[in-house]
């Protein structure tokens, strides 16, 4: 993937809005605009009381979704695979887990190397074992348990969400925004504007339903953040500019890879990746700030990362190593045990605080399973054998590498 020259603008104010929205149950007024002053006008009053910076800027509005739920979309097999009968290992049929299928494999050709590698989103992707990406937001078959998952670590730990005082107005723009994107792509979902700023949202795969007044905290029963994590399956961090620099100001971040979001709150973008190898990931990591800057209100931009972990395991936050640090020296099967871990990580430019909300979803594979895609298990071992030896490392693949390539190529 590559950064797309030619920046497209989703640009969708509050008509587009519209068009995700629903009535308000038990009636209401007719449907307003967002622009027109549902949520812009507090959200601007909320900006000046928390920052006193002069008001959002840009063009106000909500971009539009494309109602293209993954668990919806027909189901794609690998080339030359039959319905049923997709492939065989060993000479025994195998049919392809829905995980596999719509996994977003993160390699293009031999090598791998740090870029920049964002692409204007959603678009739909093809892989050598079925399709992804077609949605920001993917509720797919495994929502319901993440999201349950998500609620038992915020309840033990609260910690998790974490955000600086300023920051609330942008926590509700993410909050309108998600739940918005989340209804015009899950049937289950809906989002009705009821007048004077009132929202009712129902979302019937959880159960949850719940009106409240956009700015008004106390009609939520809970910071807009936190809420808008219980309902869709990305960890969400938001990032103030200031200064022309960007800092991690809020987040409700659950399923962090091997760092913790309230230990980055309030660092510079450059701070928070200072862990990374090789002087910045080669240069991409000052280059990535530079594009996000440049990012307008309503873009909307994705890349993939990609590491490893031991386990099925959501949750390898710096907060639960003393949980899952000795898992990695102690795994008794390559194929069920490690797993790729690929991050679909979508930028956003919040249309009326500006902010930047960056959203995480997590996928795991276990490596016996990518081994069912003959493409993907060459193209692996092809990465991993001329990987530099420090983002091997960083990427956890660096002790196992010889065996891992060994069970690969066996
Ligand atoms: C275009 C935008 C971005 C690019 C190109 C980028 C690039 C990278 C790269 C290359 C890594 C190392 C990953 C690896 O080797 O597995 C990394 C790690 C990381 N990134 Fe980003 N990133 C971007 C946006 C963000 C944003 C918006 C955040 C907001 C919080 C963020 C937070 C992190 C964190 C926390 C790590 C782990 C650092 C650690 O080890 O403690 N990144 N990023």
């Amino acid at each position: 993937m590559a950064v797309d020259a030619g920046r497209t603008r989703s640009r969708r104010a509050g008509a587009a809005l519209a068009g995700a929205l629903g009535r308000c149950p038990g009636g209401g007024g007719p449907l307003p605009g967002h622009r027109a002053g549902t949520g812009g006008g507090a959200l601007r009053a909320l900006r000046h009381r928390h920052r006193g910076d002069g008001g959002s800027r840009g063009p106000h509005g909500l971009r539009r979704v494309r109602p293209a739920a993954a668990h919806l979309l027909p189901r794609v097999l690998a080339p030359g695979f039959s319905p049923g009968v997709p492939c065989r290992r060993g000479g025994v049929p195998v049919i392809l887990p829905a995980r596999v299928r719509r996994f977003p494999w993160p390699l293009e050709g031999d090598r791998y190397r740090y870029s920049v590698n964002v692409e204007p989103a959603p678009r739909v992707h093809r892989t050598a074992a079925g399709e992804w990406g077609g949605a920001v937001l993917d509720f797919n078959e495994a929502y319901e348990t993440e999201l349950a998952e998500r609620a038992a670590i915020l309840g033990r730990d609260p910690g998790r969400h974490v955000e600086r005082g300023h920051m609330r107005a942008a926590s509700w723009d993410a909050l309108l925004h998600l739940l918005s994107e989340a209804a015009a792509t899950d049937p289950a979902m809906t989002l009705a504007s009821c007048g004077d700023r009132e929202f009712h949202w129902e979302n019937t795969r959880l159960g949850v339903a719940r009106r409240f007044r956009f700015g008004d905290d106390d009609s939520l029963g809970e910071p807009p953040l936190r809420f808008a994590a219980s309902q869709v399956p990305d960890d969400i961090v938001l990032l103030d500019e200031r200064g022309g620099r960007l800092f991690a100001d809020a987040g409700v971040v659950t399923f962090a890879s091997n760092w913790s979001i309230r230990f980055v709150l309030g660092m510079s973008f450059t701070e928070l990746h200072g862990p990374v190898p090789r002087d910045f990931a080669d240069g991409a990591i000052p280059r990535a700030e530079r594009f996000l800057l440049g990012m307008q209100p309503g873009d909307c931009y994705r890349r993939l990362n990609w590491s490893s972990t031991v386990g099925h395991r959501l949750d390898a936050s710096l907060e639960t190593y003393d949980e899952w640090g000795a898992e990695r020296g102690r795994m008794s099967d390559i194929g069920d045990d490690l797993h790729l871990r690929v991050e679909v990580q979508h930028l956003i430019r919040l249309p009326m605080s500006s902010s930047i909300m960056f959203l995480i979803r997590t996928h795991l594979l276990p490596m016996r399973e990518l081994v069912l895609i003959p493409a993907w298990r060459e193209q692996f071992a092809a990465v991993l054998a001329e990987l530099p030896d420090e983002m091997a490392d960083y990427k956890g693949y660096g002790e196992i590498r010889p065996e891992l390539l060994a069970w690969l190529r066996r």
